[in-house]
């Protein structure tokens, strides 16, 4: 029984992707600012100096696509632990590609 439960689980978790991630076109430019400017900057500046924005806009940077712009700021969010919900993680990506990345 306990199988069958898990399966079901399995089978209704990979069918709803849209619940583990909020869409990024959908997130708040501004809440994003907020969210961003109070957990994430310190460390880039820490490493980049000035506002740390040059971790975006560095020559080599890693993010070219919306997809690991959304997997980059979970992951730099699960370090931080910021405990961030999925929404906040949308506002915090909407955010990063309107102001640097304008990712298609
Ligand atoms: C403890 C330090 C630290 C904190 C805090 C941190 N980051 Fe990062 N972040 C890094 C480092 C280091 C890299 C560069 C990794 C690399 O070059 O592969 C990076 C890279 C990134 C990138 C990719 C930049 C690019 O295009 O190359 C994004 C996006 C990003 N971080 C978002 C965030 C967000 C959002 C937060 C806040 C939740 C955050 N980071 C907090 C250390 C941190």
């Amino acid at each position: 029984m306990k199988i069958l439960l898990v399966i079901l689980g399995l089978a209704l978790y990979s069918t709803a992707p849209a619940f583990a991630d909020a869409d990024i076109d959908k997130g708040d430019v501004k809440i994003g600012k907020a969210l961003h400017d109070k957990s994430c900057i310190a460390c880039h500046a820490s490493k980049y100096g000035g506002d740390g924005s040059k971790m975006y806009t560095r020559e080599d940077h890693k993010v070219t696509t919306k997809q690991q712009l959304v997997s980059r700021v979970k992951s730099c969010n699960k370090n931080v632990g910021t405990g961030w919900f999925p929404e906040e993680e949308a506002h915090v990506e909407a955010y990063l590609n309107a102001t640097y990345y304008h990712l298609k």
